[in-house]
C-alpha cells in the first residue's frame, strides 16, 4: 500500500519509517514532486492534522496522512499546544522555543507536561484520526543531541533521560508520535484485510 506522510519533517518522516512494516510504501512529499509549503492555519491539532492531509489528497490524488503535535505544559495552562511551533515567534528556532519554555518554567517546581500528536489519515476519501499522548517532565537544561524540537528538555515518564538522549526506535517505542502510528497501523491492517474479501 503506497501512503504519502505529508510533512516538511526530515525528522519526523525519518521516525515515521522506523515505526511503519514494510507492507506500507511510504513516500515522502518530494517521492510525488510536491514542493509547496503545507497550510497549517487551524487552531486545533486536528484542524491542523488533516488541513495538510487534505491538501496533499486534493492536490496531488494520493492517500496520505499528516500530524500535527503539541507539547501541553500543566503549569503554563497547557500552552504552547497548538502553537508550539512558533511559541517564540513567527520565524522563530526550536532553540528560541525552548528557551522560552525554561524561561517561563523558571523557579516553577510543578515540571509535568504531555506531547500529543494527532494523525488525520485520508483513503479513498475517507478521513480518520488517531491519537497518541505521552507523559513526562521538562527538565531544567537541555540534555542529549538526538531527535528534535523540544526533544532535549522532555523527558517522558519512567526514564532518566530525554528524547534527545534516545535513538529513534526508543523514542518511538514510546513517544506520543509512535503510539498514534500504533494506531494507524492497526487500523491500514484492518482495511488492507477488509479489501481483500
Ligand atoms: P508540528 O507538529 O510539526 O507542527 O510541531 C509543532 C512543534 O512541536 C514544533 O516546534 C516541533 O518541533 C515540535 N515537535 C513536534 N514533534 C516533536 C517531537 O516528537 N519532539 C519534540 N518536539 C516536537
Amino acid at each position: 500500500m503506497k501512503l504519502v506522510f505529508a510533512t516538511n519533517n526530515p525528522h519526523k518522516l525519518s521516525e515515521l519509517k522506523t515505526m511503519l512494516p514494510k507492507e506500507i510504501e511510504l513516500l515522502s512529499l518530494s517521492d510525488i514532486n510536491c514542493h509547496e509549503e503545507l497550510p497549517e492555519t487551524q487552531n486545533t491539532l486536528e484542524g491542523n492534522a488533516m488541513q495538510k492531509a487534505s491538501f496533499v489528497y486534493q492536490n496531488y490524488g494520493y492517500n496520505c496522512f499528516a500530524d500535527d503535535t503539541g507539547l501541553e505544559i500543566e503549569a503554563l495552562n497547557n500552552q504552547p499546544g497548538v502553537y508550539s511551533a512558533r511559541y517564540a515567534g513567527l520565524h522563530c528556532s526550536a532553540d528560541d522555543n525552548i528557551k522560552k519554555v525554561l524561561q517561563q518554567l523558571h523557579a516553577e517546581n510543578n515540571r509535568f507536561a504531555n506531547f500529543k500528536t494527532i494523525i488525520a489519515l485520508i483513503i479513498d476519501g475517507q478521513e480518520n484520526y488517531f491519537e497518541g499522548v505521552c507523559s513526562g517532565k521538562i527538565t531544567l537544561a537541555k540534555n542529549g543531541k538526538q531527535g528534535f524540537g523540544y526533544d532535549p528538555v522532555f523527558k517522558p515518564d519512567g526514564f532518566e533521560k530525554t528524547f534527545a538522549e534516545m535513538s529513534k526506535k526508543e523514542k518511538g517505542a514510546i513517544s506520543h508520535r509512535g503510539k498514534a502510528t500504533k494506531k494507524l497501523v492497526q487500523y491500514l491492517k484492518i482495511i488492507s484485510c477488509q479489501k481483500l474479501f
